[in-house]
C-alpha cells in the first residue's frame, strides 16, 4: 500500500525478507494506540427516512497516536508494502487490551482473493474472542473481524474470473475483518447492493446471513408465521426482523429499553415487548391469542428457556443461536418441549465449511440481495448505529458491551 503518512524517525532499517501470511511478527510490529477523545458518530434513524438509507455519519477526523513517539498526537506510521495494520491483543481481557499493529499483509490462495478493507463492522463474537472465549476455528485468521466490505486488490491463482481487480464487494469472514486486507475465497465474496456505500455494506454479512440462514434455510419460515425476535435491536435481530416481513411472517421482538422497541417497529415489528418490565411470554401468548408463535429466534439460551417452551406453538421451531442469558438449564425442558412437539435447532454460521458457506452466499445473493436496492415497502435496510475509525476500537467495543447500540457498530480502516 501507499505510504500513510511521514516516516516516523524510529523506523526500524532491518528488512523482513518474506512477508508471513496471517501471522504477527510478535516483537516487532509497531504498537499503535487510539486516537485521544473524539468518539464515533451516532447515525440517527427516524421514520422519515425509512425510505431512504440510514446514513453512515462521517466519522470524526482521526489523527491516531504512535506510540511511543507521541502521546499527543501523529499520524499513522508508514508501511512497508507487505505490512498492513490489524486490530490487536496480546493477551485476553478487556477493551484495553485492543490496539493497532503492524502485522504481516496476507497473501491469496488457490481460488482466493485479497480484499483491501474499506470497512468492518463489530460483531459479540468479537467480544468473547478478546476475553478469550471463542477462539477462530482452525485455520482461520487470529485477528477480530467476521465481516468486511472493500476492493478486490489481488487475485490468487485459480481464480475463475468472476472477480477482477477494483471490483467492490463485502464477505463473511472467520476471522481477520478488522485489518487493511483479508483473503477469502472467491466464492464467498458478495456484491454491493446498488445504492449503498461500503460503509453501509459492511454492516451486511454476518448479520444478514445469520438471519436469514435461520429464518429461510434452519426454520423454514412460512407467510402467515409469527416469529418471536429476541434481542431485537440488535444487529442480528434488526436483519431478521426484515427478512420476517419479506417472507410474509409476522415478526414480534423483545429488547430492553423503549428506543429500541420503537427501531424494532419502524423495520416492521408487529409488536415489542420490554424484557426487563414484562413477562414476555405472558404478551406473546396475548398476542398470539394463546396459540404461541412459529419460531424464536433466540441468542439468550439459558435465562429464558422456560419463556421460550410456554410461548412455542404446538411443532412450533426454536432457534438457538446464541447464549448471551447463559448456557443454564434447570427444569423439565424436554418434557415441556415434547408435548408442543417442538423442535430445538441450534446454529453457529462461524464454524461451518466452505461449501456450506458458499451455498449460503449464493441462496443469499440471489434471493435477498436484490430487495436492498429495491424501492418500495419492502426495501431492506442495513442498520448501522455507529461508525467508528479503527483507531477506536476499545471505544467501539464498549459500546456493544454495554448493550448501548441498536443495530450494527461499523469500523473504517485507514486507506
Ligand atoms: N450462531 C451464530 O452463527 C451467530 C451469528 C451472529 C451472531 N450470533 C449471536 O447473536 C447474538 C446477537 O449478536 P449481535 O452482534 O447482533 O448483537 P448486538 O447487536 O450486540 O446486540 C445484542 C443485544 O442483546 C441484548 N442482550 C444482551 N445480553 C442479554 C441478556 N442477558 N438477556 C437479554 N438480552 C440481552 C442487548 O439488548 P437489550 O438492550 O435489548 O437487552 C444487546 O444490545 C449474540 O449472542 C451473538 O453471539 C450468533
Amino acid at each position: 500500500m501507499q505510504p500513510a503518512g511521514p516516516v516516523p524517525s524510529h523506523r526500524p532499517t532491518p528488512r523482513r525478507s518474506s512477508p508471513c501470511p496471517l501471522r504477527d511478527r510478535s516483537g516487532g510490529g509497531r504498537r499503535l494506540w487510539r486516537q485521544a477523545g473524539g468518539s464515533g458518530s451516532q447515525v440517527q434513524w427516524t421514520t422519515a427516512e425509512r425510505s431512504g438509507w440510514p446514513t453512515g455519519g462521517a466519522a470524526t477526523p482521526v489523527v491516531p497516536v504512535l506510540l511511543p513517539l507521541s502521546p499527543t498526537g501523529g499520524s499513522l506510521p508508514t508501511l512497508y508494502p507487505q505490512d498492513m495494520l490489524a486490530v490487536h491483543f496480546d493477551k485476553p481481557g478487556g477493551p484495553e487490551n485492543l490496539y493497532l499493529k503492524e502485522v504481516a499483509k496476507p497473501s491469496p490462495g488457490e481460488g482466493e482473493v485479497l480484499l483491501k478493507v474499506v470497512a468492518s463492522a463489530l460483531n459479540r463474537a468479537d467480544l468473547l474472542q478478546r476475553q478469550g472465549g471463542y477462539a477462530p476455528p482452525p485455520g482461520a485468521s487470529s485477528i477480530l473481524g467476521l465481516e468486511a466490505s472493500g476492493r478486490v486488490a489481488e487475485l490468487g491463482p485459480g481464480c475463475q474470473g468472476h472477480w477482477k481487480i477494483g471490483d467492490s464487494a463485502m464477505a463473511l469472514l472467520p476471522g481477520g475483518g478488522q485489518a487493511q486486507y483479508v483473503t477469502i475465497p472467491e466464492g464467498l465474496l458478495i456484491p454491493i447492493p446498488e445504492g449503498l456505500t461500503l460503509t453501509q455494506a459492511a454492516a451486511i454479512p454476518e448479520a444478514w446471513l445469520t438471519a436469514f440462514q435461520l429464518l429461510y434455510l434452519l426454520g423454514n419460515v412460512q407467510a402467515g408465521d409469527t416469529v418471536l425476535i429476541h434481542a431485537g435491536a440488535s444487529g442480528v435481530g434488526t436483519a431478521a426482523i426484515q427478512l420476517a416481513r419479506l417472507a410474509g411472517a409476522i415478526p414480534l421482538v423483545t429488547a430492553g429499553s423503549l428506543p429500541k422497541l420503537q427501531m424494532a417497529e419502524k423495520l416492521g415489528a408487529a409488536a415489542g415487548f420490554n424484557y426487563k418490565e414484562e413477562d414476555f411470554c405472558e404478551a406473546t401468548l396475548r398476542f398470539t391469542k394463546g396459540a404461541g408463535v412459529n419460531l424464536i429466534l433466540d441468542c439468550i439460551g439459558g435465562s429464558y428457556w422456560e419463556k421460550n417452551v410456554n410461548c412455542l406453538a404446538l411443532d412450533g421451531r426454536w432457534l438457538l443461536y446464541g447464549l448471551m442469558g447463559g448456557d443454564n438449564v434447570s427444569g423439565p425442558l424436554l418434557s415441556k418441549l415434547l408435548f408442543k412437539r417442538g423442535s430445538l435447532i441450534t446454529s453457529l454460521l462461524r464454524s461451518r465449511d466452505k461449501k456450506y458457506k458458499e451455498m449460503l452466499v449464493k441462496a443469499f445473493t440471489e434471493q435477498i440481495l436484490p430487495h436492498f436496492s429495491t424501492e418500495g415497502p419492502q426495501r431492506l435496510l442495513p442498520v448501522l448505529d455507529r461508525v467508528y475509525p479503527m483507531t477506536e476500537i476499545q471505544k467501539a467495543h464498549e459500546h456493544m458491551e454495554s448493550n448501548k447500540n441498536l443495530g450494527k457498530i461499523v469500523l473504517e480502516l485507514p486507506q
